[in-house]
């Protein structure tokens, strides 16, 4: 198959791959996705397939507006409503109790659904000329970084897929934010691009599932199943270290050996001779930090290093997104430096 590169004028293109049931990879603020109808179960199991995604990983449903949100799911809580209007479209996902008319494929047989309405206009016009609810990973072979880009994003699914939508870099650069809905006190499954004291705002309490802050002991089932894979393997090992940036980098710096890759802040860049750097945004600017971080994943794929330290921001705002991207693909290996990070 050759993979066929859109642009942003051809909608009618992009809605047609969809309408006959094959894989579009498409753009939103977030990362790129691999989308098919969502409702054509056959279409849907392309995408595992193309993916390499374990059959126990529920997809989410894009859809253009909230007002699609009664057509797939049922008793919808106002919360869903209040946190529709105020961060629609954006990086932000549901967990509602589905209708019988959502696939099983879809949610690997769960009774709740995820649905997103990403805020990229490209996406949002594709959505609707289609008329379907786009179901989406994002774009990445299994166990590889989340696309940022069209040119990561072929990279992964050359060949494997009908066509890509070049819409640009993501703004965003981490996945949406992901909310259960449908417990009795709404819970946060991943952190991402919409900040949970955003989510606090209009929830009031919101708990934090552990499979967000640690690792999961063997056999321990998290509530969103994707959490328990790790998102990037590289073949050294990754080590995060917390704490205050001037900290973390000393650190780092007596622990470098002859093939070192770091991830850093843009401050500390040339404090690392001889290594393999990926600077991420300074220190204080996370939502630079979140548009680069699996970029710089991505980058040590074609070096040799073999052993990788990141210096990790603080928990507040995008930084608990930024964090758990990095611990996830250091198999949470966190070396902690005291004195806790902005
Ligand atoms: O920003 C994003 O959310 C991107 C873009 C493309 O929209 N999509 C994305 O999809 O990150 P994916 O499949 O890579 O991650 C979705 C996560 C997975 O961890 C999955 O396990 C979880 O959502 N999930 C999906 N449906 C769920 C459900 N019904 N209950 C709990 N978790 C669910
Ligand atoms: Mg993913």
């Amino acid at each position: 198959m050759k993979t066929q590169l859109l642009t942003g004028h051809d909608i009618a293109a992009a809605a047609a791959v969809l309408r006959d049931g094959g894989l579009l990879g498409i753009p939103t603020e977030t990362v790129y996705g691999l989308g098919a109808d969502g409702l054509n179960a056959q279409a849907v199991r392309r995408i595992f397939e193309a993916k390499g995604r374990p059959q126990d990983n529920p997809l989410i449903l894009h859809i253009p507006e909230a007002g699609w949100l009664e057509r797939y799911c049922r008793n919808i809580p106002p919360e869903a409503y209040m946190l529709a209007e105020r961060f629609w479209p954006g990086p932000l996902t549901m967990i509602l109790q589905r209708k019988v008319n959502v696939p099983n494929i879809v949610t690997c047989g769960l009774d709740t659904v995820g649905v997103r309405c990403p805020n990229h206009p490209v996406t949002l016009e594709i959505i609707r000329a289609a008329r379907v609810p786009v179901a989406a990973p994002s774009g990445n072979l299994s166990g590889r970084p989340s696309p940022t880009c069209a040119a990561h994003m072929l990279e992964d699914m050359e060949g494997r897929i009908e066509a890509i939508v070049d819409g640009g870099p993501c703004g965003v650069g981490v996945e949406s934010t992901i909310i259960d809905l449908t417990a009795s006190v709404p819970r946060l499954l991943r952190p991402g691009g919409l900040p949970l004291e955003a989510l606090r705002e209009v929830l009031g309490e919101v708990a934090v599932d552990k499979a967000v802050l640690a690792p999961l002991a063997a056999g321990e089932k998290p509530r969103a199943p994707g959490m328990k894979y790790r998102h990037y393997a590289p073949k050294a090992p990754v080590t995060v270290v917390t704490g205050e940036s001037r900290r973390t980098a000393r650190y780092i710096r007596r622990h470098l050996g002859e093939h070192t890759g770091v991830i850093c802040f843009d401050e500390f860049a040339g404090d690392f001779p001889g290594c393999v750097v990926e600077a991420i945004g300074s220190a204080g600017d996370k939502a630079e930090q979140a548009r680069r971080v699996f970029d710089a994943l991505r980058a040590f794929d074609e070096t040799d290093v073999d052993a990788i330290y990141a210096q990790c921001p603080g928990d507040g705002g995008l930084g608990l997104a930024v964090a758990n991207r990095l611990k996830k693909a250091a198999g949470f290996q966190v070396v902690d430096t005291g004195e806790a990070a902005t």
